[in-house]
């Protein structure tokens, strides 16, 4: 069942995702060679704590740890560790909060140091589909205009979106209604409307879609051993359309 929110929840969500973009932004300047992720995992809930919110992730499905941090063929939920982070490498950061029973959920793929030519295009590729995705979030259009723009900005520059894991509804709950796909057929699919609001996020693989996920139950990593991105945002949808809950 797909919930709409009044205005006054969409302001709600939105003081959520605020917190999770203030604390994404944190940790971005954090990211560096020798820097561990479960250093970065300890600072987002120290933060979160400090503005009074709660780690969404954390205990969710029995996940134990409050960031995702997904390095190079890492996917998605990645979970921190205590081995260093290398220049070069490209690290996906996913965190949620609660927030006054509300929901904030976004991600940023970013560079440890200096990385190469190819690693910054698959990171700019990524962020580009998140942001041809949300474009098509609009009252009227159906959910697989934002499936097909994401995965035709990611397909018509030489990547594949990976099928496995899908964006959501956000509110009240981390996950609800509807799935939304990063790959779909233009016109098809539920109808948007006005007072959605969803969790957009493409994962966006260098190789093949194809993933698999590590014997801890958790981390996805592409087949291939090749790159992975991971960008997302909260987005409500309003009758002026898209509005971007999760960036300050
Ligand atoms: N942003 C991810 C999602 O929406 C984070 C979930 S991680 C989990 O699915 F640990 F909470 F599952
Ligand atoms: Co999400």
């Amino acid at each position: 069942m797909v919930f709409l929110k009044k205005p006054e929840e969409i302001e709600k969500i939105r003081k959520s995702n605020q917190i999770v973009a203030e604390i994404l932004m944190s940790l971005r300047e954090k990211v560096k060679p020798g820097v561990t992720t479960l250093e970065l995992n300890g600072f987002s809930e120290k933060m979160a704590k400090k503005k009074g919110a709660a780690p969404a992730f954390k205990g969710y499905k029995g996940y134990p740890f409050s960031l995702c941090t997904s390095i190079n063929s890492q996917v998605v939920h990645g979970m921190p560790s205590g081995k260093k982070l290398s220049e070069g490498d490209i690290l996906s950061l996913d965190f949620g909060v609660c927030y006054e029973g509300y929901y904030g959920d976004s991600a940023i793929t970013v560079p440890v140091g200096t990385v190469s030519d190819k690693a910054r295009r698959l990171m700019d590729i990524t962020e580009a589909g998140l942001y041809r995705g949300i474009k098509e979030a609009r009252a009227g259009n159906r959910l697989g205009d934002i499936s097909a723009a994401v995965q035709d900005c990611v397909e018509s520059s030489g990547y594949s979106v990976v099928r496995d894991f899908v964006g959501h509804g956000i509110g009240k709950n981390l996950h609800e209604d509807p799935q939304i796909p990063n790959f779909g057929i233009r016109g098809r699919g539920l109808e948007l409307k006005v007072g959605m609001v969803l969790a957009i996020e493409p994962m966006v693989n260098e190789g093949t879609f194809r993933v698999k996920v590590l014997e801890d139950g958790w981390t996805a990593v592409t087949e291939d051993g090749r790159l992975s991105a991971h960008f997302e945002h909260s987005v409500a949808i309003t009758d002026d359309g898209p509005d971007i809950l999760s960036i300050i």
